[in-house]
């Protein structure tokens, strides 16, 4: 882990412009940070899509093409709090549906937090956690050749190029067969002056949070970044729908990594690049899923339609 971190910083502030990658946000301090994110007045992401999933619960289970006889397993790709999943699977276990709960998440933390939660609140429910890669977790639930439903929630694909996901995605279907569904949660594109508060919060939580790459860099690889002279830039171009995040140094300063062996020089204004978060439209989803083995069955937005849940078909 600390050996890919260090290779993958050096390689970004290598670059130019300079990168850091958006994964490392994620230890203890980053996923709490996220937390208050999805708080926050201006985060919208998560309650439109919890919108949809207490509102328009049946509609996402009619498109799952189930039955409550029929066996399936329900499997959520990064399902960190549940918040979302539990409407849906309130709904299953009422209705006497048939299906056991996959949990995925790197964060085994996560898992037992969400295991517990849930046996609480759902005692009837099957859940059988999985720590780990997505793939390798896919990977052996394969063989067992069951109908299958896949949750990725939260617009986290966001976090991806769309030739990223158009590959994330091509890999997925390798692993279902005809009839499985994905249902993928995307933010929609729209105005700036929605967007671009949910990434620059007026309490600055959004700021720590991407801040924290640097002070991982100072804890684990050695590194001397003073966050006094760095700050947090967010950027939003509608025409494009891409939502990025910066972190600009404030002088000219120079910095040293101990464990990479260098320094790095940064002048006042320059920006390292440490975040996209897509938002998607119709086309954008098209185009992404055309040369998968997916077909778009349904897409289910919320009542502000900032949101959209969008189920896709193995063919
Ligand atoms: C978890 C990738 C959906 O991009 O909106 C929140 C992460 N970054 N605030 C997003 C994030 C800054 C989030 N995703």
């Amino acid at each position: 882990m600390k050996e890919t971190f260090k290779k993958e910083v050096k390689q970004g502030l290598d670059e130019n412009p300079k990168t850091l990658p958006s994964k490392y946000f994620y230890d203890k301090k980053g996923d709490a940070l996220f937390v208050e994110i999805m708080n926050l007045p201006e985060y919208y992401l998560t309650r439109s899509e919890l919108d949809i999933f207490q509102n328009q619960t049946q509609q996402l289970i009619n498109t799952f093409g189930i039955k409550p006889d029929n066996y399936f397993e329900l499997i959520e790709l990064g399902a960190g709090d549940g918040l979302k999943t539990k409407e849906l699977l309130k709904t299953l276990d009422a209705q006497n549906y048939n299906f056991d709960f996959f949990p995925i998440d790197i964060s085994l933390n996560a898992l037992t937090l969400l295991e517990k939660d849930l046996n609480k609140e759902i005692p009837n429910l099957s859940v059988k956690s999985q720590q780990g890669d997505y793939f390798k977790v896919l990977d052996s639930l394969k063989k067992k050749e069951k109908p299958k439903v896949i949750l990725l929630l939260g617009s986290n694909i966001g976090n991806m190029t769309d030739e990223q996901a158009a590959e994330f995605i091509y890999n997925l279907g390798a692993n279902l067969l005809p009839g499985d569904k994905l249902l993928i949660g995307v933010d929609l594109i729209k105005s700036e002056d929605i967007v671009l508060p949910a990434y620059n919060d007026s309490k600055g939580i959004t700021a720590k949070f991407n801040m924290n790459l640097l002070t991982r860099i100072n804890n684990e690889l050695g590194g001397n970044f003073n966050l006094n002279n760095f700050k947090h830039l967010p950027e939003y171009n509608e025409k494009e729908g891409i939502a990025k995040s910066f972190i600009v140094s404030t002088t000219n300063q120079t910095v040293e990594i101990k464990a990479i062996g260098k320094s790095y020089h940064f002048n006042e204004g320059e920006k390292i690049h440490t975040e996209i978060s897509r938002k998607y439209n119709d086309e954008i989803i098209e185009k992404i899923i055309a040369n998968t083995d997916f077909n778009l069955e349904n897409k289910i937005i919320d009542s502000k339609e900032y949101f959209a849940d969008y189920i896709l078909t193995i063919k």
